[in-house]
């Protein structure tokens, strides 16, 4: 399709709901989260469970007396790896798989492993409780100081997936032939990811039936792992959430709590909640591993990369392997004679690693693009230019299959007009404002277009409303609220006539929401759902006797503006309010799917923008303030303005706190997560923010999915490090290749 075409195809108006569909019942406190279910209990009072956890890196469990504990008020019980159910210890299931530490064994791999599990009327009690067990260890030689045992990284175990190591030219021919080079080292650090709401879960069971509220991404992939961690048929489970306070990859697996609190519940036969306070989302649900990037760049006297080298290394648990490919963006953000690539281990003994926003391009963009920049400075080249120079046109990572659409171009265009890159110094330290050096930089922002088979059921009631439900989640993006206009476009009512239901594993199944995909796989579910309610509400008007369309073709008839109407004769019409109440009311349903076409695997599909920074650096102090962020992005239609530009805004501030605050501290012998909390793991507050001015292209994407939009819950966090980065050097001269960039290292850089 042309640009003319899709543009065309762009400006046709789809209904938009103005709020979150769910945004009163949130503002208002009604809203509620999985940990906040607890009326529905009424006949069986809820107790609460708490996690405890080991204080040694690696060894054993040698012995725990619970015998005060057991005492103590309102306890009702105490399990540990002694007394412990035994659980199936079958591998989990994928894609939600991560290996899980149930009790079953007295094996400690990191510290704050989930080592007992205490239970009491009250949080408090079981708190109290948790804090008299007597837990004595036998400590083994711990595995820390990743950064220190280079020497020890090994390709990663990943069975299945696409090997860590990727080759394309010769390299070394390119290095050898190539006018300017850059060689660099870049460091990003260990992640927590920290939504406002923790891992919560409320478990109970009914006999051998067992009901979860679990915050989760990824309910029908609970629903799968829990069955099979408690032995169970997969039907026996039912995993409900109806909002989730936000993921970011962490709610993305089921992690051990959640079988620990069904494993509790049966213990007490009672339901239990099982809640993780703030320094429990430091280590047994997940990080962000920490990244050692070697990157080697050889470019032409005019720009044309010759080669892009990208060897990532990273820490890894002793109990599983998980790959942050960091390497990625080398492999097909930009155009280049060569690439090498690889992405390789090391053990130690911390908590699994996992998917954070922009698992692989975050980390990824934020080196990469800082060395591009300093490429583009030996080069005495802009920045823009040299990214233009290399244009990727096609897939340089799949022999050049070509994108379903890109528009990076004109990201980068309409970025440099709103920020007013043309005024840029190229010279470091030159500018400045009163005390402060002010500082410019850039970076290309990608992360992938994802999309999976899922279904939704819709249904016409009376009055004109709508049903629509399918089994996804809502992490606070908007799913709600674009699940309603999907269903509303269907028949051309309006989206506030819907009624959602989303997050129950009873409803038709979804995918996880992870990797950016909830809404491209949902809404074509949708408008296929949409698509065979038509029909049958066409097929109702033509065979009721009362109808205006009695006796029609149904070829002929169609709905539009909420009105069955006849293509060939315009005067004939029904109100789809009327047609539901001469049906005596009775609401008209139909199923819908959708799945990615075969001719995915004939092209690349990616979202693509261009990301600019402007700081101010304090001289004396080094403090960095972000000041204002342009972001353009091309991620085909915007679904709703509202919730999709705070989802890029919210990946932009992802962006800030990569570049200056998040740090995830191991204490180098005991292997504790140092500052596990709120206080010391930085993020930012609203004042660091500065001005986010983010826009998209809207140019829809129908290669990718008939609804043409792809997924934005990731890309924000692309590109904003790095230019931020960029920006700094840009005001000091000073270039920093470790992340966070903080004062100190401004200090010495
Ligand atoms: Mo995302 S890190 O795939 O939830």
């Amino acid at each position: 399709m042309s640009i003319a075409q899709d543009q065309e195809q762009a400006s046709k108006p789809f209904k938009q709901l103005d709020h979150r569909y769910e945004g009163i019942a949130k503002v208002t406190g009604k809203a509620r989260y999985a940990a906040e279910f607890s009326e529905s209990f009424s006949k069986t009072e809820l107790v609460y469970a708490f996690l405890v956890r080991a204080t040694i890196p690696s060894g054993s469990v040698k012995s725990i007396d619970s015998a005060t504990a057991s005492r103590a008020p309102g306890v009702l019980a105490v399990i540990t790896p002694f007394n412990a159910p035994k659980l199936s210890q079958g591998p989990p299931q994928p894609p939600a798989r991560r290996n899980l530490t149930l009790l079953q064994d007295a094996n400690i791999s990191y510290n704050g492993q989930p080592i007992a599990v205490v239970i009491g009327q009250s949080l408090n009690e079981a708190k109290v409780a948790a804090a008299m067990l007597k837990i004595s260890y036998a400590l083994q030689p711990a595995k820390l100081q990743w950064e220190k045992r280079l020497s020890e990284a090994r390709w990663p175990k990943n069975p299945g997936k696409e090997p860590a190591g990727n080759h394309r030219g010769d390299i070394d021919a390119a290095f050898a032939k190539a006018a300017v080079t850059v060689d660099n080292t870049y460091i990003t650090p260990i992640q927590f990811h920290n939504p406002m709401e923790t891992h919560a879960t409320i478990a109970w069971w009914q006999g051998d039936k067992l009901t979860v509220y679990d915050a989760t991404q990824y309910i029908s992939g609970v629903k799968m792992s829990l069955a099979k961690a408690m032995n169970i048929p997969v039907d026996n489970v039912r995993v409900i959430d109806p909002l989730v306070g936000g993921g970011f990859g962490s709610k993305g697996s089921m992690w051990s709590h959640v079988p620990l609190c069904a494993m509790a519940a049966k213990v007490v036969n009672r339901p239990v909640k099982l809640s993780l306070d703030r320094e429990q989302m430091f280590g047994p649900v997940g990080a962000r591993p920490s990244t050692i990037n070697h990157i080697r760049l050889a470019a032409a006297h005019d720009g044309t990369l010759l080669g892009i080298q990208h060897d990532t290394v990273m820490n890894a648990s002793v109990l599983e392997d998980f790959v942050e490919h960091a390497e990625g963006p080398a492999k097909n953000l930009y155009q280049s004679g060569a690439s090498s690539v690889s992405a390789k281990v090391v053990e130690a003994n911390l908590g699994i690693s996992t998917f954070m926003r922009a698992p692989g391009e975050a980390p990824g963009t934020a080196v990469l693009e800082i060395a591009l920049d300093e490429l583009a400075e030996k080069l005495k080249m802009d920045p823009i230019e040299l990214r233009l120079k290399n244009y990727a046109e096609t897939d340089p990572s799949h022999e050049g299959r070509p994108w379903s659409s890109k528009h990076l171009r004109e990201c980068y265009s309409k970025g440099s007009e709103e920020f007013g890159w043309a005024s840029r110094n190229m010279t470091p330290g030159q500018r400045s404002d009163g005390k402060w050096l002010i500082g410019h930089g850039m970076a290309t922002a990608t992360y992938p277009a994802n999309r999976s088979a899922a279904q939704a059921t819709v249904r016409l009631l009376p009055g004109g409303r709508m049903y629509v439900a399918s089994g996804t989640q809502d992490l606070g993006t908007g799913t709600y609220t674009i699940m309603a206009q999907q269903a509303a476009a269907g028949l051309g009512l309006d989206p506030k006539m819907v009624e959602v239901k989303l997050g129950d594993s009873t409803l038709p199944k979804a995918p996880v929401s992870g990797g950016s995909q909830s809404s491209a796989s949902v809404l074509p579910a949708i408008q296929d759902a949409t698509t065979q309610l038509k029909l049958k509400l066409i097929d109702l008007a033509v065979n009721d006797a009362a109808s205006p369309m009695h006796g029609l073709q149904a070829a002929d008839c169609d709905v539009k503006e909420g009105r069955l109407i006849s293509k060939s004769q315009p005067a004939k019409s029904d109100g789809l309010v009327e047609l539901i109440a001469r049906n005596k009311n009775q609401p008209v349903e139909a199923q819908g799917q959708a799945e990615p076409s075969e001719a995915k695997d004939a092209m690349s599909t990616q979202s693509w923008g261009a990301v600019f920074a402007e700081v101010a650096v304090d001289p004396h102090t080094h403090m960095v303030k972000v000041r204002r962020i342009v972001g353009v992005y091309d991620i085909g239609v915007l679904l709703n303005e509202k919730t999709g530009l705070n989802q890029l805004m919210g990946g932009m501030t992802w962006g800030i706190s990569f570049a200056t605050h998040e740090d995830g501290i191991v204490d180098a012998s005991t292997g504790r997560i140092v500052n596990a909390s709120l206080a010391e793991y930085h993020v930012p507050v609203n004042a660091d923010v500065g001005v986010l001015d983010v826009s998209v292209i809207g140019i829809p994407d129908l290669k990718f999915n008939p609804v043409g939009s792809r997924g934005i819950g990731e890309i924000g966090i692309t590109g904003t490090a790095a230019a931020i980065a960029n920006a700094i050097y840009n005001a000091t001269g000073k270039r920093v290749r470790e992340y966070p960039i903080t004062p100190d290292k401004l200090l010495a850089g």
